[in-house]
């Protein structure tokens, strides 16, 4: 724990951009579409929306204002702060939950991404080689074989742990963020120009309607959205504590957290009503089999949509390029945390840590890779296949759980006087400290926990 005085220190824009970075990610415009779809649309969004405001931007605080303080990554921050709260080192824990969740999540998310690699080759290869009639045809068939074949979900899969852990490995973090300064803006250009698109289309009027329709949702639903707040904002592990130990003392931490949040949820939201503009753009009777394929319609209808457009050709593949590219910078910080903590804690090198931990991360994405189609077995157990298994726990376990852990600590044990000196570092006076100070130590502890109990219970609400 020698780095604590000076570690390096990331520049104003550079702290966004990274903290957005990690959060936008195949979670916002494959993930959070596909579940919002499945969990029937309006008090999903309603109920995911509320979460980010009032539970995950209190906690996005927490975490940024932790780890400046303490300059170092979830265990070793907790086992600073804890020397001086009750609890102790039992605090650590938090930091823990926080490495299996990083661990977890990095080898499921690796599959998805490695799939929007395999869809900028592809549609390159349209583009260069012509998109037919028949291609268009057989976009859905040929990503259920695309699933099924083992060798190139596992070979998507090493390509992208291979990329992730070279940026780990070489420390070109920086040089990344420097690349997606400008790739970022590029992939939120893409997105309006298809939601334009969108306005036109067909089923855009019934899309805005499912997304804004609120009726009865079950207390597992409730979780889910929940959950799903923490992963796209990738909190409740610790990433934005080991970011936040990089960020400089001239920056303000509530607008760097609140600024993040917004695009991050403007992101998903964008990407919401265009698939689900696509999706009610078929006629009912040929829904059936656009519903059941939700989960793929990034991959399976999207592309159609692309052609469509003038230069679609071109804007094609620069989108799953860009895609991409938003799952690498989320991915590096997934690995960052589990890597820093063996530099920081084990005093192991960066390269052996970041060799190792790729390597046993990307053995346990193999049988997630394979229980998407390719393996019946796998893809049948637990919870819908292994892959979904991960994700279940990852997203509506540990995440809320690291959240609850994070909120308590922060909001009873943690000094105030340093919570507050935090948040106003950078900042100027802060106000509304005692706002945040209740939902950290009051609203959002009491929400997880209801939710989780009235989950257990079996609960739906009306
Ligand atoms: N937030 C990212 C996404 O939406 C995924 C992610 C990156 C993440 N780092 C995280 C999720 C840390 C949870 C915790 O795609």
């Amino acid at each position: 724990m020698s780095e604590s005085t000076q570690r390096q220190t990331f520049g104003r824009m550079g702290f966004i951009l990274a903290a957005a970075g990690s959060a936008i990610g195949v979670g916002n415009i494959w993930k959070f579409p596909y579940i919002t779809y499945e969990n029937g649309g309006g008090s999903f969004v309603l109920i995911y929306l509320i979460a980010v405001l009032l539970i995950g931007a209190p906690i996005m605080f927490a975490e940024l204002l932790i780890g400046r303080q303490t300059r170092l990554s979830p265990v070793g921050a907790f086992l600073q702060l804890g020397k001086n709260v009750r609890g102790g080192k039992a605090w650590s824990v938090v930091g823990w939950l926080g490495l299996l969740g990083g661990f977890v999540i990095f080898s499921y998310y690796s599959v998805i991404a490695g799939w929007t690699v395999y869809y900028f080759g592809k549609c390159l290869s349209w583009s260069i080689g012509g998109f037919t009639e028949e291609t268009a045809q057989g976009l859905g068939d040929s990503f259920g074989a695309f699933l099924a074949n083992a060798p190139l979900q596992i070979g998507f899969h090493a390509l992208f742990m291979i990329a992730t852990t070279s940026v780990v490995y070489f420390g070109i973090k920086s040089g990344i963020e420097r690349v997606t300064k400008t790739l970022m803006p590029i992939l939120a250009a893409l997105l309006i120009l298809l939601l334009v698109n969108s306005f036109f289309a067909p089923g855009f009027g019934e899309a805005i309607a499912f997304l804004f329709h609120v009726g009865p949702v079950s207390a597992s639903q409730v979780l889910e959205a929940v959950g799903h707040s923490f992963f796209t904002l990738s909190l409740g592990m610790g990433a934005m504590i080991t970011y936040g130990s990089y960020v400089s003392r001239k920056q303000s931490i509530p607008r760097a957290a609140a600024t993040v949040c917004l695009f991050d949820t403007l992101i998903g939201m964008s990407a919401c009503v265009i698939m689900f503009t696509i999706i009610f753009g078929v006629p009912v009777a040929e829904r059936a089999g656009t519903f059941s394929k939700s989960a793929t319609i990034l991959f399976t209808t999207l592309p159609r949509m692309f052609y469509e457009l003038p230069f679609g050709a071109v804007l094609a593949p620069t989108f799953y390029l860009l895609v991409a590219f938003a799952a690498l910078t989320s991915t590096i910080s997934l690995l960052e945390v589990v890597v820093s903590y063996f530099i920081d804690v084990r005093g192991w090198s960066r390269s052996k840590s970041t060799v190792r931990l790729g390597m046993v991360i990307f053995l346990t994405g193999v049988p997630c890779a394979l229980s998407l189609g390719a393996s019946p077995f796998l893809s049948n157990m637990l919870v819908g296949g292994f892959f979904n298994t991960l994700d279940y726990l990852a997203s509506n376990w540990i995440l809320p759980l690291g959240g609850l852990l994070i909120a308590i600590f922060s909001g009873w044990f943690l000094d105030q006087r340093i919570a507050k000196a935090e948040l106003e570092e950078g900042h100027g006076p802060f106000p509304l400290f005692k706002v945040w100070r209740f939902f950290i130590a009051v609203a959002a502890p009491i929400a997880i926990i209801w939710i989780v109990v009235a989950v257990i219970g079996g609960k739906s609400f009306q």
